[in-house]
């Protein structure tokens, strides 16, 4: 079970100030719970967990098995929530060094459709180009322009290089049910396609199909993953007292720390493979939280490699920040520091340590440094990289997040502020129906 600790942020905020929280937050639990806050048409993740049915993961499992039998290389086609979901799972429990293996017991995945890189684009389509590869395509609205203008490129040299009835068999759509051109396309050439419920926002969506699918087709357990949230969503419920549930002390930390001018939330971990996890927890935290001029500013490092770039500054810059770091309790392999006679490197104090424990030590060294240096820690510790855990870890943070949101005073569910740069980028290449805008944005150049 994941469990968290906010001892080390009490030289900055009182154990009393968080626990005054305890009436605001039983609100925002209820105010989820009944739909009856902001942005209630938005959610459908709250109970989604427990209400994921066997048939559902065994139709994704089997999809998952047509990529897979079929695909040495399978594009994840999104962008923000409709990919980072996923690859925050895939990356946490892959090895890392798989991929550049020769024999391979899953399809290497690659990801496409979250940038406009015309290098990028070009590099993957040159190295597709001798490789039986697959496509899974993800957008909600199904109009994203970076996502659709990969699968432009993908659909075709997939087509082109498999045949359309391979094509047809290797390209799967998670979309909307009925609206966008990725629904239109899919249904048109008759893609398997998995709906993305009205009621989940992108961000929150990584246990529904977008997530699941790309999960299961890098051959990780997604039933073990949805009862890992499963476990959270009871240990975070309406009705676990305030003192107990994580979820609930997690966000009211955050905003009393807020409240105090810790406007800058680090998210650490010490463990290479959370990088995208941190990914994940940026665009959860920040889309819904950023907004109506307030919200915590969501950054991330990696530690120890950031300790040696970022490190100065969170110990001796500005006094805004708060860290909350992911610890991960026992790594899945064992490591041990050879002895060495002639010690050159002076390293024979760590001869027959695990690599762990050095690990573990740089972690409390950093911990009790950055505290004294004036920064608020949290920790939050997960048993292992599991399927479980971070299934527990990733619905421990939407809802905390949920929570958070209401307890700022904001709609965390929604993100009219991604639109602006949106109508800039049409009215700039002259989108149909943007005439107006075209004309206007012209003359501020
Ligand atoms: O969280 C969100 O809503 C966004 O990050 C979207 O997921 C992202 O913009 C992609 O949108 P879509 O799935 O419609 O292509």
């Amino acid at each position: 079970m994941i469990s968290l600790n906010i001892e080390k942020t009490f030289g900055f905020i009182s154990k009393e100030s968080v626990s005054a929280y305890e009436a605001q937050v039983k609100a925002a639990q209820e105010a989820l719970e009944n739909g009856t806050g902001k942005g209630n048409d938005f959610l459908g993740w709250l109970h989604l967990p427990s209400s994921i049915s066997k048939e559902h993961l065994a139709d994704l499992k089997a999809t998952a098995q047509v990529l897979r039998d079929n695909c040495e290389v399978v594009i994840v086609a999104g962008i923000g929530g409709s990919y980072l979901g996923a690859r925050a799972v895939i990356e946490a429990l892959s090895n890392s060094f798989t991929w550049l293996q020769e024999k391979k017991t899953a399809p290497v995945m690659i990801y496409a459709g979250h940038n406009i890189g015309e290098d990028y684009l070009y590099e993957l389509t040159e190295f597709l180009k001798d490789k039986k590869f697959g496509v899974i395509n993800i957008s909600k609205s199904g109009t994203t322009t970076e996502t659709a203008l990969a699968f432009r490129l993908l659909k075709k040299q997939c087509e082109d290089q498999r045949g359309k009835e391979m094509a047809k068999k290797v390209i799967v759509a998670v979309t909307d049910a009925k609206k966008g051109a990725a629904r239109v396309t899919a249904d048109k050439e008759g893609y398997k396609s998995f709906i993305i419920p009205d009621n989940v926002g992108g961000r929150f969506s990584v246990l529904t199909p977008v997530g699941l699918l790309p999960i299961a087709v890098a051959g990780f357990d997604i039933e073990q993953l949805v009862s890992g949230a499963a476990n959270m969503e009871k240990a975070c419920g309406a009705d676990v007292p305030f003192a107990e549930n994580p979820a609930a002390i997690y966000a009211a930390t955050r905003n009393e720390l807020y409240k105090n001018g810790k406007k800058i939330e680090i998210l650490v971990n010490f463990c290479p493979k959370l990088h995208y996890v941190s990914e994940w927890w940026k665009q959860l935290y920040g889309e819904s939280e950023g907004k109506d001029n307030k919200g915590i500013f969501p950054a991330a490092v990696d530690f120890s490699t950031d300790l040696h770039s970022m490190g100065q500054w969170i110990q001796e810059g500005e006094r805004t920040i708060f860290e909350t770091v992911i610890s991960v309790d026992k790594v899945n392999h064992k490591l041990e520091v050879p002895s060495d006679e002639a010690n050159l490197d002076g390293l024979n104090f760590l001869a027959g340590k695990r690599v762990d424990e050095v690990n573990k030590m740089a972690e409390l060294g950093t911990q009790l440094a950055h505290v004294d240096g004036g920064v608020p820690n949290m920790r939050i510790v997960i048993p292992e990289l599991s399927e479980y855990s971070i299934g527990q870890l990733l619905y421990f943070f939407e809802k905390a997040c949920g929570i958070s949101g209401y307890l700022l005073g904001v709609n965390p569910f929604n993100q009219p502020g991604v639109e602006a740069y949106k109508k800039n980028m049409f009215a700039l290449l002259n989108k149909p129906g943007y005439e107006e805008e075209s004309k206007a944005i012209q003359a501020r150049l």
